[in-house]
């Protein structure tokens, strides 16, 4: 059997059938996990080129072994599922995507295939009468207009091709997005690309680093990420356009060609890309292509190949599709501006979370018109699966992607002393570990309370809502404090006090301000367990995982030393840790990697010095008033917050929910108790005070 990167290298033809298995099972795992990464966080891990050949590869492998297609292979489905924050939206028609021709060889035999079809399927003549309408690949994402009635009444990406997500709001900021079509038509969908120009992109990068705010790899992610804004707000802020280039569902039959459609769609108020042109041989498809690839840098959006679509709509029936795409159309993409250059040295960049980011310095040189000196090496793996070393003379793309990547090493020229790159297994920051997270390829920094790259967003996450809830400690001040040496680590809030009128000295501060604050971390003093452990902001642990850890092991001493034995995967209380329900062995991992840190295990030590941790509420060993009953919290309260009295409702057996239906069984109504409270009335329900429930549950004062 074949080890995992020695299957890799080999080519289809030379794999078994086992491992051809294997092959392809690896495949649907990587190919998801970069779909993911491209859909959902608009984070690219790798180029297009690469993630072209991992798809190519895919289906060689199923072309040479189909009884081996997997249900999840990645040939079935196109893109990623969408992710959960927006409402999901099913297309009325499928959103697909197309085939790419990688040569000019490709090319022709499209064009052939066409040809041959229509030959047998409509007459010898059709052949003639071929027209191909071309149009530049635009380089954003896909998104599908609905008009009902001459108005736009929703927007959604493509997801994945069958269900995206419903960004209605964000799409009417877009100018270029007609809000009305002056045809009423029943119902349209235009369908579109949008995307960013290049100016815009680098305009917004620009203000996102003035302001500390994360920086898109390329105008592609800017678009993306600007469109899966949940505050359309931010959208609006956002200079997006679009491009309509084909439709989902219509009502009437709008044109005969894909040509004058398109026509119809700049009459109703679309932007249509006026560099299309209708192509009537191969010769004439092949010219415009090169053409184009010679405009493309002076265009002010980026392109990425040109689609090639029959023209005649009444053929693009009969050709029709084939599993993910479109039998009359194809991308013919371009290839990927390379240049060549010495990598001087391998530097590590330490990110918000710890991981740990190789980037590769460079000899400068021009790569498509712009100086390059630095590009990524993604991580780890990607470094010893190139074998690239300090030294070493490589090839660099950038591939539409304004970040270069390093493609490959030029294996001739290495310096015959250069050694294989020894990836740092400390953090180049603070010193702590690095370790390997189990299923990622990224390596994490352990020193989390105590690194400086890592430490201002978790002071930051230590003070939010919902840990230690620090109101008046916002972002500002945490970076402030943090430059200036007067907060290191999470104990340091605590000592705050101390330097009340250094801080009442500090711009921007004054006497109330000061007091406000000191008075706010001092009412923080006192935190329950299940706050604290999520403050630590320990990967993977969020407040379900917290809540659960803090009823399972009730003090802090007592989780703190159950944790530093779980250390030990033979021991009793790594069984114990991992046989609590959701916690699996990845988030053990985290935890134990987090209490092997001696930096960790120190401010925790500092922090447990500076504040009393309660005990997690027990639950009662008998069943409570409202054990089993359904409860609706409302309005405001006024001895507990809001989500304090469902952890203590939630303690005492009652289920929490957040609506009011005839099945829930106690309201408890706060103060300006609104809708909530008016309809448990009309329904007949038990509405109680917050002091009758106190009452009820036996925490009340009587
Ligand atoms: S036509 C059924 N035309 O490329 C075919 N797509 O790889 C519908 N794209 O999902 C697509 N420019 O996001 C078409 N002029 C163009 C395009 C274009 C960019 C994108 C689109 C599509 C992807 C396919």
């Amino acid at each position: 059997m074949l080890t995992a990167p020695e299957r890799r290298s080999r080519p289809v033809e030379g794999l078994s059938e086992a491992d051809a298995a294997l092959e392809l099972e690896a495949l649907a795992a990587e190919i998801a996990r970069h779909d993911r990464a491209y859909y959902q966080d608009a984070a690219p891990l790798i180029s297009d080129a690469e993630y072209d050949a991992l798809f190519r590869r895919n289906a060689l492998i199923e072309q040479r072994f189909p009884a081996l297609m997997r249900s999840d292979s990645p040939s079935r489905r196109v893109g990623a599922p969408p992710a959960p924050a927006f409402a999901k939206v099913r297309h009325a028609q499928p959103m697909l995507s197309l085939n790419n021709a990688f040569s000019e060889a490709e090319l022709v035999e499209f064009v052939a295939g066409v040809r041959r079809f229509l030959a047998k399927e409509v007459s010898a003549e059709a052949d003639d009468a071929l027209e191909i309408m071309a149009e530049p690949k635009i380089d954003g994402l896909s998104v599908s207009l609905r008009y009902e009635h001459g108005r736009l009444v929703r927007g959604a990406t493509r997801g994945d091709g069958t269900t995206g997500e419903d960004v209605s709001a964000n799409l009417q900021t877009i100018a270029d997005i007609p809000k009305t079509l002056p045809d009423a038509l029943e119902v349209i969908e235009v369908r579109g690309e949008v995307y960013m120009t290049i100016a815009d992109f680098e305009a917004l990068n620009a203000r996102q680093q003035a302001q500390g705010a994360k920086v898109f790899a390329n105008p592609r992610n800017a678009a993306a990420g600007s469109l899966r804004q949940l505050d359309p707000a931010v959208t609006a802020a956002r200079p997006l356009r679009f491009f309509a280039y084909a439709w989902g569902e219509v009502s009437a039959e709008i044109a005969a060609t894909h040509a004058a459609f398109l026509e119809a769609l700049d009459r109703f108020g679309f932007v249509v890309n006026p560099l299309r042109r209708l192509c009537r041989s191969v010769e004439e498809m092949l010219d415009y292509y090169r053409t184009m690839a010679e405009r493309r840098r002076q265009l002010a959006y980026e392109i990425d190949g040109i689609v090639f679509k029959v023209n005649r709509l009444d053929w693009q029936d009969l050709l029709g599709f084939v599993s993910r795409a479109p039998r009359w159309a194809i991308a013919h993409k371009f290839p990927a501006e390379r240049a060549t250059t010495v990598l001087r040295a391998i530097r590590i960049q330490v990110g918000r979370t710890g991981v740990l980011t190789p980037v590769a310095e460079l000899e400068p040189v021009a790569v498509a018109g712009v100086m390059v000196s630095r590009a990524t090496l993604h991580n780890e793996d990607e470094i010893r699966r190139k074998d690239i070393r300090e030294g070493d003379t490589v090839v660099i793309q950038r591939a539409g992607d304004v970040i270069p990547q390093v493609v490959a090493v030029v294996a001739e020229k290495r310096p015959p002393s250069a050694p294989p790159f020894a990836f740092p297994d400390t953090c180049p920051e603070c010193g702590s570990r690095a370790e390997r997270v189990a299923d990622e390829a990224a390596r994490r920094c352990t020193g989390g309370l105590i690194c400086p790259a890592q430490a201002v967003e978790r002071l930051k996450h230590f003070v939010s809502r919902d840990a230690f809830d620090i109101e008046g400690l916002g972002d500002k001040h945490i970076a402030a404090f943090w430059a200036d040496g007067l907060l290191r680590q999470p104990a340091d809030i605590f000592a705050l006090p101390a330097r009340i009128d250094e801080i009442r000295a500090r711009d921007g501060w004054g006497d109330r301000s000061a007091e406000r604050l000191m008075a706010a971390i001092e009412a923080r003093r006192v935190i329950a367990l299940e706050r604290f452990i999520f403050a630590l902001g320990i990967p993977q642990v969020g407040q379900a995982t917290a809540k659960l850890l803090a009823r399972r092991y009730r003090t802090l001493a007592a989780w703190r030393s159950a944790m530093e034995q779980a250390g030990e995967p033979t021991s009793q209380a790594y069984a114990d840790l991992i046989a609590i329900e959701q916690i699996g062995p990845a988030v053990a991992a985290d935890i134990t990697g987090f209490f092997a840190e001696p930096h960790n295990r120190e401010a925790l030590d500092a922090l447990a010095g500076a504040v009393t941790v309660e005990d997690a509420v027990v639950l009662p060993a008998r069943p409570s008033a409202v054990a089993g009953k359904s409860v609706v919290f409302t309005g405001t309260l006024q001895t507990l917050k809001r989500k304090e009295a469902e952890a203590q409702a939630e303690a005492l057996g009652a289920i929490v929910v957040q609506s009011v239906s005839k099945k829930t069984d106690l309201v408890i109504a706060g103060e300006n108790a609104g809708s909530k409270a008016e309809k448990a009335k009309k329904l007949g329900l038990t509405v109680l005070s917050e002091e009758e429930w106190l009452q009820l549950t036996g925490a009340g004062a009587s």
